[in-house]
Order: C-alpha cells, then structure tokens, then sequence
C-alpha cells in the first residue's frame, strides 16, 4: 500500500531551550515540515513550559507553520496573543473548553487553522460534531504533559477510527498525532491515517535533526509486510 509522506512536526519542547534560535534554524534547514510548540500551563497539564513570547521570539528566524498545541485551561484566554504572536494553527483541548465550537471559530476569526486535541482516554464523540469546522485533529498518543513518554499502543486503533470518521464527514482536517511517535511506529500510524506526525525526543534525541527527522520520513514511507 502506498501512502503519501507525511507531515513531520518536531516538537521544541525536546530542544535545548537555550538555543531556541538556532533549533527553529536548524529544523527549517533539515527540512521539517512545521515546528510543534507545546503550551503547558501547570494546570491542565502538570509541566509548565512557555507562552505567546517564545513564539514571536522565534517568528522572526523561521518560515515554516508554527503549529501551537495548547494544553492550558481556558485557552479562548490566551488564543488573542498566540495569534498576534505568529502562530499559524492553534490547538485546543476539547477536555479544556466548555464552550468548544466558540473557540474553534475564535481561532479562525483571528486568521489561524483551529485544531482540536483529545487526550487518550476522550471518546471521538467528543468532536464528532465539529469536524466539518475543524483544520486539525490531534490524537494524543501519550497523556499529556511531559516528552519522552512511551507511544500508548492502544491509541493506534483509535487513530484509524479517527481517519475513518473524518472520510465519513468529508472533513478536511488533518490527522496529527503527538506522544511516543517514533521510526518504530510511524509507518503503523501512517497506515492508520496519521498525515501529521508530532516528534520530540525521536528528533532531538538522533545524532542530528535532519537524521531523525529523515528516520521518521524513511519509516513512514517503508511499506510493513505482513506474511
Ligand atoms: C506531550 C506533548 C508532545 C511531546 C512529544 O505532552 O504534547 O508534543 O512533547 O514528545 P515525544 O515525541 O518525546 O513524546
Ligand atoms: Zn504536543
């Protein structure tokens, strides 16, 4: 089966947060596809990370999408300021939004792509009803809060039900998926329907970004045979 190659997002959140500058750089040059920003606030999620100021910090020295995944409470708060700061997809927990749907066209009325995430154990049903107003669909294949995790092998079923439910709805948003993603799985979750692959430690953790971010490439696109 042949498939066509996905998106790779490296998530910062892995990088030396000292050389933030040079990292954007380095992933535009190694040929990554967006760069992933994790927002932690100390709240939803137990770690706490960066806000709006890191991302026009760095709008300056990179071109790619600048894809923002917020794991915050009350994220209609601070979507104003990631816009403002050049962040070009915006994403939103549905476990974090009473009022989901108002912040999705939030998001689109300040110019960016809406994406909604749902932790591991969120039902699909929780967005089936949004997917028509959607750009992104993030499925976490870890819980939330911290890179390094272990890929949770239960979620790949859930990627490809998530797939089959955006064909159904003739939805055009992308598929992401953000925990434990690595050469090891990323041909699985690319059969599953994944079309964006958010990596941490399997980017940083390889000899050099382009290297890891050519493994997951490679691996994504190596058919799997099964006797
Ligand atoms: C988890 C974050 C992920 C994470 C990915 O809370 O949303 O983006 O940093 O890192 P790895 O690839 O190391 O699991
Ligand atoms: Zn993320």
């Amino acid at each position: 089966m042949s498939q066509t190659a996905p998106i790779i997002a490296p998530s910062i959140l892995s990088a030396d947060f000292g050389i933030m500058r040079e990292t954007v750089q380095a992933l535009e040059q190694a040929g990554a596809d967006w760069v992933h920003f994790d927002v932690m606030d100390g709240h939803f999620v137990p770690n706490l990370t960066f806000g709006a100021p890191m991302v026009s910090a760095l709008r300056p020295y990179c071109s790619l999408p600048f894809d923002v995944h917020l794991m915050i409470e009350r994220p209609e708060q601070l979507i104003p300021a990631f816009a403002e700061a050049g962040a070009n997809l915006i994403t939103v927990h549905a476990e974090a939004c009473v009022h989901l749907h108002r912040v999705i066209q939030q998001i689109k009325e300040r110019g960016c792509g809406a994406g909604v995430a749902l932790n591991p154990h969120t039902p699909l049903v929780m967005v089936e009803a949004l997917l028509a107003d959607i750009d992104l669909l993030l499925i976490m294949t870890v819980n939330p809060g911290f890179g390094g995790q272990e890929f949770i092998e239960g979620m790949l079923p859930k990627v490809a039900q998530a797939s089959t439910l955006l064909k159904a709805s003739r939805s055009s948003a992308l598929l992401s998926v953000d925990g434990g993603v690595s050469p090891e799985n990323a041909r699985r979750l690319v059969e599953a329907g994944a079309q964006v692959l958010v990596a941490g430690s399997s980017v940083f953790g390889a000899p050099s970004v382009a290297q890891g971010i050519d493994a997951l490439r490679r691996s994504a696109l190596t058919p799997t045979y099964t006797a």
